[in-house]
Order: C-alpha cells, then structure tokens, then sequence
C-alpha cells in the first residue's frame, strides 16, 4: 500500500465522519425545538404537584376504613393461601401453624397444642385488628424471630378482607373499630 492510497482511504473516512456530523447538525436544525419561552416556566410547577400527589394516592386508607368496605366472602377466598399452614374450623387440627378459629381478641400465641416460636410468644396481648393487618401486612417485621414463613400480603383492601373473613370465625365475633 502506498501513501496516496493511505490518503485515499483516510480522506474517505474522514469525509464519512464529515458527512455523519453534517448530517446531524442539520437533523438538529430541522428538529431542535425552540427554547421554551415566558409561557414554559408554568410547567414544572405543575409537575411538582402532580409528583407531590402521586405518593399520597399510593398510600393506603386507616384499617377502620378498609375495613367498612370488607368483604368476608372475598377474604375467604384470599386465605386460600394460608390453608397451606393453617386451619379455620372449629377445633381443627393444627398444622404447620395453629388453627385460626377464633383468633381475632385471643390472645397471641396462645392455641392449645401449638409449639409456637419465643419471638410470637414473648410479643404478648390480645390479637387486635389492627395487629392483625400489621402481622399479616409483614410477619416477620411485625414478629421478628416469627416462624411463620410467609412474605405478607401487600394489597392492604385484600388484608380487610381476610380480617373481614377472621371476625366470622367466632362465636362471639369481635365488632370493627369504628372509622
Ligand atoms: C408457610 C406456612 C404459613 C402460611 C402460608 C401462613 N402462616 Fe400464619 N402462621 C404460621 C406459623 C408457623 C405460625 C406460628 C408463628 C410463631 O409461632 O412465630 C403462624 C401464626 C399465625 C398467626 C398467629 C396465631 C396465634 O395463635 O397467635 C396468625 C394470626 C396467622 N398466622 C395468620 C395467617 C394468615 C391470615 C395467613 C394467610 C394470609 C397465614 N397466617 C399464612 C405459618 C403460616
């Protein structure tokens, strides 16, 4: 190879890098929006209170909420999935955990036959609503040490309806706290 082919070959590259810029100097000039004017400074204000109010419609309502517009048919069917581990009849048997009959104002860790973890019995009191949503919400943060291998469920509507569905387990079914 000779220099002037050596010349020959970096002049087409350096002319395809020329056209390659060329061309998106002029993509920019066709396609670049003008600067915002006076009239652009309204709108990241109001992006700031659409970003403010996002969070807010995430949160979840107080339990007593929830929990007046529960529905215990749908919450039997959401405990489906702690019938791996629990019961809910009446004197039924306990399994991996204890059976849940009556558990709403029995007090914690207190089923007759269950061996359960020091951590649930050491956590004392009555189950209560609201301790209920929290254990069931996240068991292991509101237990912690618990043995009750379960992730927690998230959606706080499904967990009124599960408590919902507990309050009917009950011969002498414990009332809602008031909203
Ligand atoms: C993988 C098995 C498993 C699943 C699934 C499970 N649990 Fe449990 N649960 C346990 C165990 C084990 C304990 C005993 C915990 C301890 O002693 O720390 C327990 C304890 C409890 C207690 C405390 C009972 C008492 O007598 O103090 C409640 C309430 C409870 N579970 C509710 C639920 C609900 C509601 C669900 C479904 C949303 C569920 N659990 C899913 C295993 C499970």
């Amino acid at each position: 190879m000779d220099s002037f082919e050596l010349n020959k070959i970096a002049g087409a590259v350096l002319g395809a890098l020329l056209l390659a810029m060329g061309t998106g100097f002029l993509a920019e000039l066709i396609y670049k929006p003008k600067p915002a004017g006076d009239r652009g400074y309204a709108l990241p204000a109001a992006e700031e209170t659409a970003g403010a109010a996002a969070p807010e419609a995430a949160k979840e309502e107080p339990l007593p909420v929830r929990l007046a517009s529960a529905d215990a048919t749908k919450g039997q069917a959401a405990a489906k999935k702690c019938m791996a581990c629990h019961s809910f009849e009446k004197g039924g048997p306990n399994k991996v955990g204890p059976d849940l009959y009556g558990v709403v104002g029995r007090p914690k860790g207190s089923h007759e036959g269950f061996n359960y973890s020091a951590a649930m019995k050491a956590k004392g009191g009555d189950w209560t609503y609201d301790d209920l949503d929290h254990f069931i919400h996240a068991p292991k943060q509101y237990v912690s040490g618990t043995i009750m291998a379960f992730a927690g469920v998230p959606s706080g509507a499904e967990r009124a309806d599960i408590l919902a569905y507990l309050r009917t387990l009950s011969d002498k079914p414990v009332d809602f706290p008031k909203p």
